[in-house]
């Protein structure tokens, strides 16, 4: 292994107590390897990055990129690899689960069968002990792995681990390609470079040292809209997917509210305002807590948002009630189409102003 370098990229977000702990297993596991390791901190609100840097000046093989505006494992981890030194990049979760043991074996696959990529595996059959992964999560990955190596044209027996290291010069060629956040780094790699040679190594998935996971509702729903993106081949962006998603509840919204109105006497024409005024509110919750996570407007600035948003929309809100109106009296009071030709409408017009005005 002369001539190799390994920089073993740590992303992390609220690990402080697990960074010496990981350091340690590190430079036993490293020993007689020439390593380094990057800690890509996300301004950790617990002092990870405090941590990272007193770390940092105890040993010179350990560094840290504090990322102040930014959030999201995938792109941490990016970071991380275009600021290292070595030939093989590793990717490792800092919280214990991934051991460093492993490295040496991964990197021996690596070079002797002469990959660009080798991951390790969780075996998730064998997974008992919950606290290293619920009974829950287990059928989620699962479920996502068989979606996941669908999407990649690979089978694969674990296409979401975090834990895995490929080649500098791979890295380097297909990173320009990898923009999309989340979790599922290994896939998005995997999926952008069909020939990348790429093994797996199966390993033990151990318990979190310290601290709780991070992956949340809102990774799953990135991951979904991800896979319906590779889906129409990345014709349709993720974040378009969400917001026509979010607009499908709307619509269920939109309806509810409409006979609701119609149920109670209202007049179509302000049976159908208030629907849309109620849809358009959801919609805009919907689309700061899911669609525009990373850019989401809080406090004042939720509701400044929230103004602009129906002031913005006000044309497609005009435009949606008048085709709707129009429509309904032309064809013999057909609820249902004179409804969805408004909220076609509507969609259209919106998607441009959220993107461009509101979450911009
Ligand atoms: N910089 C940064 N920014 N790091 C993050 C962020 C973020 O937004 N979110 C999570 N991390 C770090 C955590 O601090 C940890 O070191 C690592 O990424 C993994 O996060 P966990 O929160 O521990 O994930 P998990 O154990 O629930 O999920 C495991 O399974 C996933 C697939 O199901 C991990 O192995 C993931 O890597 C894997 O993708
Ligand atoms: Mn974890």
């Amino acid at each position: 292994m002369s001539g190799t370098k390994i920089s073993v990229i740590v992303p992390t977000y609220n690990e402080k107590e697990n960074l010496a702990p990981l350091l340690a297993r590190m430079d036993l596991a490293l020993s007689g390897l020439d390593w380094e390791v990057i800690v890509v901190d996300d301004n950790s609100s617990d002092g990870t990055h405090e941590e990272a840097f007193r770390l940092s000046q105890l040993d010179s093989r350990v560094r840290l990129i504090l990322r102040l505006a930014d959030r999201g494992l995938a792109r941490a981890s990016i970071q991380g690899m275009l600021s290292a030194k070595g030939n093989i990049l590793c990717i490792m979760d800092g919280d214990g689960q991934h051991d460093p043991k492993y490295i040496p074996r991964m990197i021996e696959r690596l070079l002797t069968d002469n990959l660009d990529i080798v991951s390790a595996s969780r075996k998730l059959d064998e997974i008992t002990d919950p606290h290293s992964l619920s009974f829950l999560r287990q059928k989620i990955s699962r479920f996502g792995n068989f979606l996941g190596s669908r999407v990649i044209g690979r089978t694969l027996s674990d296409p979401l681990t975090g834990f895995f290291m490929i080649k500098r010069d791979a890295f380097m060629r297909l990173a320009p390609g990898l923009s999309d956040p989340g979790f599922k780094l290994l896939l998005d790699i995997l999926s952008s470079d069909r020939h990348l040679k790429h093994a797996e190594l199966p390993f033990d998935f151990g318990t979190r040292m310290s601290g709780i996971s991070k992956l949340d509702s809102y990774v799953a729903w990135q991951f979904l809209t991800f896979l319906l993106s590779k889906a129409t081949g990345s014709l349709i962006p993720a974040k378009l997917i969400s917001f026509i998603l979010v607009g499908v509840t709307g619509l269920a919204v939109h309806f509810c509210g409409l006979y609701a109105g119609l149920l109670t006497g209202l007049s179509f024409r302000l049976a159908q305002t208030l629907a849309t005024l109620i849809a358009a509110t959801t919609n805009f919750a919907f689309n700061n807590v899911l669609t525009f996570r990373d850019r989401r407007l809080r406090g004042a600035g939720m509701l400044l948002g929230y103004l602009k948003y129906l002031l913005a929309s006000a044309f497609g809100i005009a435009a949606n009630i008048s085709v709707a109106v129009l429509t309904y009296e032309r064809f013999g009071h057909l609820v249902v189409i004179s409804t969805l030709a408004g909220i076609a409408i509507d969609t259209l017009w919106k998607f441009v102003i959220s993107n461009r005005i509101i979450w911009k």
